[in-house]
């Protein structure tokens, strides 16, 4: 019988610095033979990579906004997530549900009730075995988006404030997560950042093992 793979999430405010510490564990978990599959929400299929132009460049109402996540999410669920899970690969995503409630929930607004009935709908069984949370001051993730890229998305131009209440989402949601979501403070050198998620990966692999 194979054994399920496990799931590995990335989340934080935009600027939070996930993508270094993303290629870091699957460099980690590849070097320990496993097969990964690496991936992104909203996308990591054709239809929900359109779905992600979508909703990066136009304006909607916010309801509409938190469907077409979900929308997506089911379609990266059915295509990729499940299927390698079921294989017994790894999968590791840039952010998942968690960003939804804090980005839709937190950020917007949307009701919590309505979050729950989405998130019950689309994966009621599943939730990640472990999400690293990158923290940091909106001020420092500010200043790093502004050295990093030319051009910003519907998101990224948002103000100070926003990413304040999405800041204060994830923690809240981290806070009842019961362990599954490891806060990191991601405004320290980025060494000491790697460390500390490889050592969260290395304690899922001796679990796993
Ligand atoms: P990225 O820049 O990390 O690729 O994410 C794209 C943007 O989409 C980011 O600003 C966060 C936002 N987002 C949500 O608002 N809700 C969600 O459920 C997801 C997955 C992303």
């Amino acid at each position: 019988m194979s054994v399920r793979g496990r799931f590995i999430t990335f989340e934080g405010i935009d600027g939070a610095g996930k993508s270094s510490q993303i290629a870091a564990t699957v460099d980690l978990l590849r070097a320990r033979g496993l097969t990964v599959v690496q991936s992104r929400e909203p996308g990591g299929t054709p239809l929900a990579e359109k779905l992600r132009s979508i909703v990066l460049a136009d304006p909607m109402h916010l309801e509409t906004e938190a469907l077409l996540m979900f929308a997506a999410r089911r379609e990266h669920l059915a295509l990729v997530i499940e299927p390698a899970l079921a294989r017994g690969d790894w999968v590791v995503c840039d952010r998942f549900t968690d960003a939804t409630y804090a980005y839709q929930v937190g950020g917007r607004g949307l009701g919590d009730d309505k979050f729950r009935a989405l998130e019950q709908w689309v994966h009621p069984h599943l939730q990640p075995d472990l999400t690293l949370l990158f923290d940091v001051p909106p001020a420092l993730a500010a200043e790093r988006l502004a050295n990093g890229r030319a051009e910003t998305d519907r998101f990224e131009r948002e103000q100070r404030d926003f990413f304040e209440r999405v800041r204060a989402a994830y923690l809240q949601r981290a806070a009842g997560s019961a362990g599954r979501i490891l806060v990191v403070d991601a405004s320290r050198p980025i060494g000491t950042v790697t460390a500390e998620v490889l050592a969260g990966v290395g304690r899922l692999l001796d679990l796993a093992a």
